[in-house]
């Protein structure tokens, strides 16, 4: 029986037939502004609030009040008081930057890596975290040494990458590979905005629904429709891919 840790987002959830496999690595991937770092708070912060479950949030890009305004702005209004609980450990960018190199930002968080309090990890971003390293072979070593620390810690993990999901416009990067999930969140400017969607490409050990998903962003978090396929409700030429 395969273990599932819920996102909260009822229909990502569907179409995830569950959950994140817990334990996991899960990568998500999208152009700027698609919704990554929402999706990573939301995870956490549902994880708190639904699940009773800590999390762990690193973020290379923002300072600990940026992520307060950013899920503040977006409605979750608790955030502060999990944060001030200790429901919710952030190391943000000022604390994680310090360091000059992986080793040193890793001996910080060792402890509460290997503290069995917390269920929930979120990395954002890996194109930040990968500034640490000279060459691909030194960054693929520690982000496996990594993922490997967050498995055997129980820690269910969703880490951010900046990259679209055109195929092959888009190289597909060896942190696809090495992450046991990928989920993609695609945004096409339209008319009146912007048309968003999600599409969970590989989830090892899950029966997953592959169809892209239409989602939107607003106050609450991010909110999945998987009763109706993208692909279904639009023409040719608004296809994301
Ligand atoms: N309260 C809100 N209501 C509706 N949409 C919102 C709200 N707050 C943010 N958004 C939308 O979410 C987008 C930002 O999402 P997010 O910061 O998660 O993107 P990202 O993928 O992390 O981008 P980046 O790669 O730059 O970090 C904004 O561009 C905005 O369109
Ligand atoms: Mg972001």
């Amino acid at each position: 029986m395969i273990e599932i840790t819920k996102t909260g987002i009822e229909g990502l959830d569907s179409i995830l037939n569950g959950g994140i496999v817990t334990d996991s690595t899960t990568l998500v991937s999208g152009n700027p502004g698609a919704g990554k770092s929402i999706l990573c708070l939301q995870y956490i912060y549902n994880g708190v609030d639904q699940f009773d479950e800590k999390g762990i949030y690193l973020s290379f890009e923002e300072n600990e009040a940026d992520l307060r305004e950013a899920a503040e702005s977006i409605g979750f209004d608790k955030w502060p008081e999990f944060v001030e609980n200790g429901d919710i450990k952030v190391y943000d960018k000022q604390v994680l930057l310090r360091e000059n190199d992986f080793s040193s930002s890793l001996d910080l968080l060792l402890d509460d890596l290997e503290d069995e309090e917390y269920d929930r990890l979120v990395l954002d971003s890996l194109a930040m975290f990968n500034l640490f390293f000279d060459d691909e072979a030194e960054k693929r070593t520690y982000l496996l040494k990594f993922t490997d620390i967050l498995r055997s810690n129980g820690l269910t993990t969703l880490m951010t990458n900046e990259q679209g999901a055109v195929f092959p416009d888009t190289e597909i990067g060896l942190e696809n590979y090495l992450t046991d999930g990928n989920i993609y969140l695609i945004q096409t400017p339209t008319d009146s905005g912007v048309s968003r969607y999600v599409w969970v490409a590989k989830m090892r050990k899950q029966d997953i629904e592959t169809d892209i998903f239409p989602m939107e962003i607003e106050w609450g978090g991010i909110q999945v429709h998987e009763n109706a396929s993208a692909f279904s409700m639009m023409s040719e030429e608004d296809s994301p891919l």
